[in-house]
């Protein structure tokens, strides 16, 4: 039995097709309901929240599991990335109000004690790090938006899909910080002693993902 994690949300639909255009069994999977493990033959799928998902891999209770690189970089987690499937692009930015960009493009000490409000610390912490500055940032589970609305924050670091959350609540976006995706990741412990099934699974995840690219 091998055991895949997907992440519910967003790119759920994305990996699900993955694993159909792949031939993998994978009866239930395309419409779960409630259900959070679905077994088909010699696979045992888990449906977890994204930001849990490397943590199942790292602990090897899942064998393989897609995952945003976004929660990859934040979960920092000890697992192999195989491969991008070049699915659920996105950026994560940092986004304020227009009258905060020309802090943006000054000197860094401009951005000292800046509020940057996230549901990505580790990344928050790192890029202002690495720019120079040292934030205060608040750490919000969702609806980052709201942060800088209501006058929690400053600005925030966040994922950008369509750009339909920033314009809907008047954010712009200050800077680029990197871009993602959703990636095929492996346990160190399967790749260790299961390498050869690990494989050869990675291997046809790999080629529908090829076949399967926009
Ligand atoms: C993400 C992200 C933004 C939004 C961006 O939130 O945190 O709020 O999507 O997408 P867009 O650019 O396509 O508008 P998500 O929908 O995952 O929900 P959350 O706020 O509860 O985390």
């Amino acid at each position: 039995m091998l055991t895949i994690a997907l992440p519910t949300g967003r790119v759920f639909a994305d990996a699900a097709g993955i694993i159909e255009a792949a031939g993998l069994p994978c009866r239930g999977l395309s419409s779960p309901g409630r259900k959070l493990v679905i077994e088909d033959g010699d696979f045992r799928y888990i449906l977890a929240k994204p930001s849990d998902v490397p943590l199942y891999v790292s602990y090897g209770t899942a064998d393989l599991a897609f995952a945003g690189g976004d929660v990859l970089l934040e979960s920092a987690m000890p697992l192999v990335e195989l491969f991008d499937t070049g699915k659920g692009r996105c950026r994560v930015v940092v986004a304020g109000p227009r009258s905060l960009a020309p802090r943006f493009l000054g000197h860094a000490s401009e951005l000292m004690w800046l509020k940057v409000a996230t549901k990505y610390p580790r990344i928050a912490d790192g890029h202002f790090s690495a720019r120079g500055a040292q934030v205060d940032i608040i750490h919000l589970h969702g609806s980052i938006e709201l942060a800088p609305k209501l006058g929690l924050s400053d600005c925030i670091l966040d994922i950008v899909q369509t750009g339909g959350t920033l314009k809907a609540n008047s954010l712009e976006v200050l800077e680029h910080v990197c871009d993602i995706s959703l990636r095929l990741v492996a346990s160190r412990k399967s790749t260790a002693l299961r390498w050869d099934e690990v494989q050869s699974v990675a291997k046809k995840i790999e080629e529908a993902a090829e076949e399967t690219r926009p």
